[in-house]
């Protein structure tokens, strides 16, 4: 996609792109919240006259529901603004706040607001929204499903996208489950191989990419093997992936947050296994390679946070933390973590590659 960001700031990027389908970009990026098209960028004192001139709303009913988010400036300002030019107009605007997922479904007929200050103001209308349940098709659709282990399709495509490969490029999943990431790898393109160490697992994966090939048309080869992800060795030769993606075992089902003591017993044995695995994934990732893992972190009854020691993994494995965003004039911290209200576990994003 042709893209030339102009300002970066904490939460977005303003950019100039070729002409794009919002929504598919959206469901594509997965891990975006929201595609605004810059309206106008002016000084703070020309805010109303500016907004005045704009046509903002394109309903001919007189009532609107409408929302706002700004950033690096004061949203009273903005809504105080707006609220006179509705009134103006002798429209009757309701201000919601309203989640990704609804606003997603309501923008035919709902105004969402963006106002970033980056010395001038940036005013934008917002003309996608992601929306989890757009992934319902493939989420719901395949032939197996599990919901206490299997990855989320929008968490899939995040790890597909971070590992920076180009399509083509061959990825594995060493702990793939029933093939979530390996579906939404296919899509983007790559050829993917899986392993998993539970038989049952294993033909539900090829049942779900079999049809995911067949549902949406696509080219691209998948093997899954039976296996253990702490021999991969055995399996497959050296250097045979461009990428390993995955989201391995993150302990036992969590009905309630842990005790201290539960979250450190968790810790060690997963520790364990993750050090078996990244001791092999050395040998079977290419120089260039990348790998993309999900790290669990507890957070206990008491609020202490528990997870795995990964700077001796990185240091005894010969890995370090890849940060796509350095060059950025932003500051984003790594590991990424990526946190659900209803989930009991956190979840630490690692991208690393080869020392
Ligand atoms: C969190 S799930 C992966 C979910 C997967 N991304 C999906 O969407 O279905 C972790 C998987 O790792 C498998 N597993 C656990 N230990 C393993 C090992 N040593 N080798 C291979 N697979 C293993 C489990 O059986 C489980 O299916």
């Amino acid at each position: 996609m042709g893209f030339k960001p102009l300002i970066w700031f904490r939460e977005g990027v303003i950019a100039r792109v070729e002409t794009i389908d919002a929504s598919e970009v959206i469901n594509e990026l997965a891990g975006t919240v929201k595609i605004a098209k810059v309206l106008f960028r002016c000084k703070a004192e020309e805010l109303k006259r500016k907004l005045a001139q704009e046509e903002l709303y394109e309903s001919s009913s007189n009532k609107l529901i409408y929302s706002i988010s700004t950033y690096n400036t004061n949203e009273a300002e903005i809504r105080g603004t707006l609220k006179k030019i509705f009134k103006d107009y002798r429209l009757k605007a309701v201000r919601k706040r309203l989640a990704p997922h609804t606003l997603a479904k309501r923008l035919h007929n709902c105004l969402d607001i963006i106002a970033v200050k980056e010395q001038k103001y940036w005013i934008g209308k917002t003309i996608a929204c992601s929306d989890p349940y757009k992934f319902k098709e493939r989420d719901e659709c395949r032939p197996f499903k599990e919901p206490e282990i299997m990855s989320s399709i929008r968490i899939a495509r995040i790890l597909v996208n971070l590992s920076c490969v180009r399509p083509k490029a061959t990825m594995l999943d060493p702990f793939c489950g029933i093939g979530t990431i390996l579906q939404e790898a296919m899509l983007s393109g790559f050829n993917v191989k899986g392993l998993e160490i539970s038989e049952a697992r294993v033909r539900k994966s090829i049942a779900n990419l079999e049809w995911v090939k067949k549902k949406y048309g696509i080219k691209q080869s998948f093997e899954i093997k039976k296996g253990d992800a702490t021999k991969l060795s055995k399996y497959f030769g050296r250097e045979s992936f461009d990428a390993i993606v995955t989201e391995p075992e993150l302990g036992p089902l969590l009905k309630s947050l842990p005790t201290e003591k539960e979250a450190k017993y968790i810790c060690n044995k997963l520790q364990t296994l993750y050090e078996k695995f990244f001791n092999e994934a050395r040998f079977v990732l290419k120089e260039n390679g990348k790998i993309v893992i999900v790290i669990p972190q507890f957070r206990t009854k008491s609020s202490r946070v528990f997870t795995i020691d990964m700077n001796k993994i990185m240091k005894k494995h010969g890995f370090r933390i890849f940060n796509a965003t350095e060059a950025l004039p932003i500051g984003v911290s790594v590991p990424f973590l990526y946190k659900e209200e209803w989930h009991k576990i956190e979840r630490l994003i690692y991208v690393l590659e080869p020392l």
